[in-house]
């Protein structure tokens, strides 16, 4: 069995959970590379519905070994909130669940200067999830961050008093009034430690043994491409390395032991938070696509932008994180549409271009150009082959093949397990096998 990278291939929220989980059942390991609780993966299984934030869905199934990375930001309560919530429904949480010595720690301080850091006036927002992700990461690359290794250490008093004490020099300088109770939150911590204890190990030599030992592993990203740090609609972006190289710096497993990169994205897109959004769709149809597909956060049940299906988007991100087959999901969601919509090129400045422009301003100004696929009009849930889907479905499909480049390996229909056709004699089956 091969090790694979699975990713978002737009802005997130493409449906990666329900894949992770359906293909976790044939790996042996399954591992989050970067992110924290700001994510946010739903999966139905019959009739529970389960939203894992930090934890990957392979916990979902028995003997499934949950590994959280190096690149992973955690929230102490966040974590341990999920695990009772897992546990309440039967699972073995803490035999199947590993967590980096290497993450870094959120500290409630993280959230107040998101929020000081968000709302403060003249700021054009991120529109951010508020967890405390952007600062961990900040404390992170500026070498004074708290590591999960330093927590659960003797040391950990010292080291959160220098932090403690680093944050509090900054609130005084800029005379920011809101109070923090450092000495609570050390407490707190010190009993979140004790649980988390257990937990914890060197997890980058847990994955590379288990590959030696010719383990399979699969690789989780969250969020999506265009959420990257370097390669998203950066300032509109997460703070961490979604796109596939993430999965290696996120885990301590080698780009030679990865055999293979699948793109998870929607039939159509969307987005949340504010941040350019070329084939955004704001009228009356964009609002049906939200009905129709319930888009909705899981962890903030903010509404989610909604458009059309964006081919130089999904060129680029293919390009980057070098996908080697396509999961289309949610295509059930355009069943009843007379015509499809699909941007195919952009128009910047008067040019037509396809390629991804780096700078916001030229973000910004896109015109989208529209090709208007048939759509089928009729109900594709509870159809299991791909050759049984209707003509101008499979159309469909083939034009966004055609035209990204990619083969499209998988096409989910509806959010069960049981929901997915794969092609047959993709490379993904291939992989799989
Ligand atoms: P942050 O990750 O909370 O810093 O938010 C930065 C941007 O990423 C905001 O636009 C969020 O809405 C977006 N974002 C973060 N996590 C997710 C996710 O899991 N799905 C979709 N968007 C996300």
């Amino acid at each position: 069995m091969s090790n694979l990278i699975v990713l978002g291939a737009q802005w997130g929220d493409e449906g990666k959970g329900k894949i992770v989980d359906l293909l976790s059942e044939k790996f042996d390991a399954v591992a989050r590379y970067q992110g924290g609780h700001n994510a946010g993966h739903t999966v139905f299984i019959g009739e529970k519905k389960f939203i894992l934030k930090l934890i990957p869905s392979g916990i979902l199934r028995p003997g499934v070994l949950a590994v959280i990375g190096n690149g992973v930001v955690i929230d102490p309560a966040a974590l341990l909130q999920e695990i009772s919530g897992l546990e309440s429904a039967g699972i073995d949480v803490k035999s199947q669940l590993r967590i980096s010595n290497r993450a870094h720690v959120i500290f409630p301080f993280h959230r107040t200067i998101e929020k000081i850091s968000e709302g403060r006036a003249n700021r054009i927002a991120i529109g951010t999830t508020s967890r405390g992700i952007g600062p961990c990461y900040e404390d992170k690359i500026a070498r004074r961050g708290i590591r999960i290794a330093d927590l659960v250490d003797v040391d950990f008093q010292s080291l959160y008093c220098a932090l403690a004490e680093d944050k509090q020099l900054i609130a005084d300088a800029f005379q920011i009034t809101e109070r923090v109770d450092f000495s609570e939150i050390l407490e707190t911590y010190k009993q979140f430690a004790e649980q988390i204890r257990p937990m914890t190990c060197d997890t980058a030599h847990l994955l590379n043994t288990a590959i030696r030992e010719g383990k399979s592993v699969l690789f989780e990203g969250a969020q999506g491409t265009m959420l990257d740090i370097d390669f998203g609609t950066y300032p509109f972006v997460t703070s961490s390395s979604a796109a596939a190289g993430g999965a290696c710096t996120g885990t301590g497993v080698a780009p030679t032991k990865i055999d293979g990169i699948i793109g998870v994205s929607k039939a159509y897109i969307t987005r949340v938070g504010a941040g350019p959004f070329p084939s955004e769709d704001v009228t009356e149809l964009g609002e049906r696509i939200r009905i129709a597909g319930n888009e909705f956060g899981s962890v903030t049940g903010r509404p989610r932008r909604c458009g059309w299906f964006d081919v130089p988007l999904l060129r680029y991100t293919g390009e980057v994180n070098g996908f080697d087959s396509l999961v289309i999901t949610k295509l059930d969601v355009l069943d009843e549409l007379e015509t499809i919509p699909v941007c195919v090129a952009y128009e910047v400045d008067g040019k037509t271009m396809t390629q991804m422009p780096a700078s916001t301003r030229r973000m910004e100004s896109i015109k989208p150009i529209f090709e208007r696929l048939p759509g089928w009009n009729r109900p594709t849930r509870g159809i299991t082959k791909i050759e049984d889907l209707p003509t101008e479905a499979r159309q469909y499909l083939e034009f966004l093949e055609e035209k990204t480049g990619i083969e499209v390996g998988s096409v989910s229909n509806g959010p069960e397990r049981n929901e997915t056709m794969f092609v047959p004699g993709s490379k993904l089956e291939r992989l799989l096998s």
